[in-house]
């Protein structure tokens, strides 16, 4: 069973407020550069959501501020809002957001390459340069989930595999104990079965430690395989949205998300024509 079958906790039935809402957000880089317009989404609290969509389409740039990182990357929300379990937390920080349980995985496996696994595991037992947790049992939820690592544990970092960098920016997160995962291409260069242990692997997170979790992906399929609910980014706007099982099925998606793509632009002109025709 996929985590898309069972039953979303959030919807009406709930009276929580969502864990993560944006309402018409509108993000700036610089000051003037519009990245994102008019973007409202909802995140339910043990939710998997997709954030799909092509390069450039503001997948990361919505990540960053809800995790507080863009601001340092001169992202600002000018317009509308940033809610974090029913609190208005637009342009926080990053600190801010930590403190919040927020912990966000950026692309590209940021490992500390020079430090072996262990010592990068041991990272996340720090916050803000502080170490908040005291027992280095602690960072052993890291291998209930990703036991490959304890056989990898003097290996400098840089020299581990995609998929061991990827498992360990993953375990290195667990360790922080968030209640909100924000990943940010976590499949990107990995072999398609990585991809399929890894997502996996989440699924079962998401379930046994309820952590709630936004994946931005380009391998929509096996992000909505494992999603409770999905939003298509395109050009600083959400071009669909929908449960994923419904999203699935979706011909649009199925075409040019699911489906062989043919020559790319070509398939950008149809993509475009057909999003836009039945969605706006
Ligand atoms: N730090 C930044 N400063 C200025 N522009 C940025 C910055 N980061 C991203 N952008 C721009 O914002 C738009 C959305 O980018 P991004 O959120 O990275 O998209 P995606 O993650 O979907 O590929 C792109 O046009 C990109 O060039
Ligand atoms: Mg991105």
């Amino acid at each position: 069973m996929t985590t898309s079958e069972r039953a979303s906790t959030g919807g009406s039935a709930s009276q929580q407020p969502p864990v993560v809402e944006l309402d018409n957000v509108e993000i700036v880089y610089d000051r003037h550069f519009l990245a994102v317009q008019g973007v409202s989404m909802e995140v339910q609290e043990s939710d998997i959501v997709a954030l799909l969509g092509p390069n450039g389409a503001g997948k990361s740039t919505v990540l960053k501020m809800i995790s507080g990182i863009g601001r340092s990357e001169r992202g600002e929300v000018t317009r509308g809002s940033v809610s974090y379990k029913g609190e208005d937390v637009t342009n926080y920080g990053a600190n801010e957001m930590v403190d919040r349980g927020i912990t966000h995985i950026l692309e590209g496996r940021r490992v500390f390459e020079d430090l072996t696994v262990e010592e990068n595991l041991r990272c996340g037992l720090y916050r803000d340069g502080r170490r908040f947790r005291f027992d280095v049992e602690d960072y052993r939820i890291a291998f209930e989930y990703f036991p490959q690592l304890e056989e990898i544990l003097d290996l400098k970092a840089g020299y581990a595999s995609g998929g061991q960098q990827q498992m360990l920016v993953v375990a290195r997160a667990l360790i922080h104990r968030p209640e909100l995962l924000l990943l940010d291409e976590p499949s990107l260069g990995l072999a398609p079965k990585l991809v399929r242990d890894i997502f996996e692997t989440l699924v079962e997170i998401n379930r046994e430690e309820d952590i709630t979790m936004i994946i931005a992906d380009q391998n929509a399929k096996r992000t909505l395989e494992i999603a409770d609910y999905g939003y298509v980014m395109e050009n600083g706007q959400v071009e669909l949205h929908d449960p994923a099982a419904e999203l699935m099925e979706r011909e649009e998606i199925k075409e040019f998300y699911l489906g062989t793509s043919g020559d790319e632009s070509r398939y950008r002109d149809i993509r475009h024509y057909k999003i836009r025709k039945r969605w706006t």
